[in-house]
């Protein structure tokens, strides 16, 4: 297991970097490739954990892959119906191949994803999508057994719930529906960019998806699909993140740059920086930003929301900010209200921050000290990163598997900045 040892440094951050494909779009647009028996090419794939695992369960279930340098080319001629529960079990975003693997062998067997840290990640509004397209779903050993022997049949169903549109859910269901007969419409939608990411990609393969990136999707099934090639977006929440990093630990002439960014993904995060009182400016048509610190910030409010609102994957790099901005900062998370593990370290380094009910309250210090800490899921893991950029002393993050999932080479993008840092066996 490894570790990673932070010098915290006066010495500002400057200089460039380039920002991944995204982690969010690569791993619903890999599992479409089982949708058809032609082979694809995805591009801009980011090197990541979560990105190998989905590569590991497509070839588990039959497909050949071929990955060079960003680029997974995909060809899934003969494929099998169950995923395997240990590579299943290590990542939620497996419950992806469900959808294409119903819709195109007209039956799916798929371990039921485990508990999650950030809180109680159900996936009742998956099936429910399923169950209106007309699958039959019944569980076994932990297994789910989705079947729909005289396929899938195009239906309209609403997919929201308790806390708001599901992203993987309306990816899943779409998936589904591409091949389903006749017309499906999903109502209350996730409309983030990752899942317009997938339409696009579902549409060069030959689907007919309408609305995309809007609470109302439609898709008229077609009888099959093709082969395409498709780059992926920038990763919007590695963008956030390093944003994050300029604004908290750039320098204040410079600043930092970031580039081949999407500008149109990014406003809330935007907001929330320009009113913390940090200069956000893009150039290059939106594709490029620089992100420069104001030495007197001040504390805000967010409360997450799904897309265009301010995104729970970037709550706790916020916190961070927060924990040494003057004034009470108040971050609330309507999508996930236990993803707070983050707060209990980050106040191990001399943060004041309390959570209750959702809600932390973030009394801003003027410096943090270093100290070993704990990720304990993917986004915290970064928020310790930043974190301990602003402390004194070297601080000790452990645990750096969680980081590995999501960042594409994390610790050489923030060395390159300036960063002092290092990566060691723990
Ligand atoms: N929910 C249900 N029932 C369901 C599905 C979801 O009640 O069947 C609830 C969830 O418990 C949550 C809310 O709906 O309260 C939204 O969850 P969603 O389904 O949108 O989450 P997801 O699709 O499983 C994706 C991202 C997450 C991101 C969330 C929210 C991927 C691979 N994962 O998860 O990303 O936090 O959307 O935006 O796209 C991350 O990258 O660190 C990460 C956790």
């Amino acid at each position: 297991m490894e570790k990673l040892l932070v010098y915290g440094s006066d010495t500002p951050l400057s200089g460039s970097i380039t920002i991944s494909g995204s982690k969010n779009s690569a791993l619903p647009i890999l599992a479409a490739t089982l949708l058809t028996e032609e082979p694809c090419i995805v591009r801009r794939v980011p090197d990541l954990t979560d990105i190998h695992n989905m590569i590991k369960i497509l070839s588990a279930l039959g497909a050949q892959e071929d990955r060079c340098s960003g680029s997974v080319r995909v060809e899934a001629k003969n494929i099998a119906s169950e995923a395997p529960y240990e590579l299943v079990r290590r990542m939620r975003a497996s419950i992806c191949v469900m959808g294409p693997l119903v819709a195109r062998l007209g039956e799916a067997k798929v371990s039921l994803p485990g508990g999650c840290v950030i809180g109680d990640r159900p996936i009742d509004l998956h099936l429910k999508g399923l169950e209106a397209l007309g699958a039959q779903i019944s569980m076994d050993g932990g297994y789910m057994h989705i079947t729909a022997p005289q396929g899938l049949q195009g239906c309209e169903v609403d997919l929201r719930g308790k806390h708001g549109p599901t992203v993987l859910g309306t990816d899943n269901l779409m998936m589904a529906a591409v091949l389903a007969k006749g017309t499906t419409i999903i109502e209350s939608a996730a409309c983030e960019p990752e899942v317009e990411d997938l339409a696009n990609f579902l549409n060069a393969m030959g689907a007919k998806i309408t609305g995309a990136g809007t609470r109302r999707i439609v898709i008229e099934g077609v009888e099959s699909l093709h082969g395409t090639d498709h780059t992926v977006i920038a990763d919007r929440i590695e963008t956030g993140t390093f944003m994050v990093a300029g604004a908290l630990a750039g320098c204040p002439d410079k600043g930092i740059t970031l580039h081949q960014v999407e500008k149109s993904h990014l406003c809330a995060v935007t907001e929330k920086l320009t009113e913390a009182g940090h200069d956000v400016q893009f150039f290059q048509k939106g594709n490029s930003c620089v992100i420069k610190p104001n030495p007197h910030p001040q504390g805000v409010n967010i409360i997450t929301a799904p897309f265009p609102g301010f995104p729970t994957d970037m709550q706790a790099q916020m916190t961070a900010l927060f924990a040494t901005t003057p004034g009470i900062s108040v971050v609330e998370d309507t999508i996930f209200p236990h993803r707070f593990i983050h707060c209990a370290e980050m106040n191990r380094m001399g943060a004041d921050i309390r959570v209750d009910n959702g809600t932390a309250v973030i009394h801003g210090k003027p410096s943090l000290q270093a100290a070993p800490v704990m990720a304990s899921d993917l986004r915290a893991s970064a928020a310790l990163v930043l974190a301990a950029l602003k402390a004194k002393g070297t601080s000790e993050i452990n645990r750096l598997y969680h980081i590995d999932r999501g960042y594409e080479h994390i610790d050489n993008k923030l060395v390159s900045l300036g960063a002092r840092i290092s990566r060691q066996q723990a």
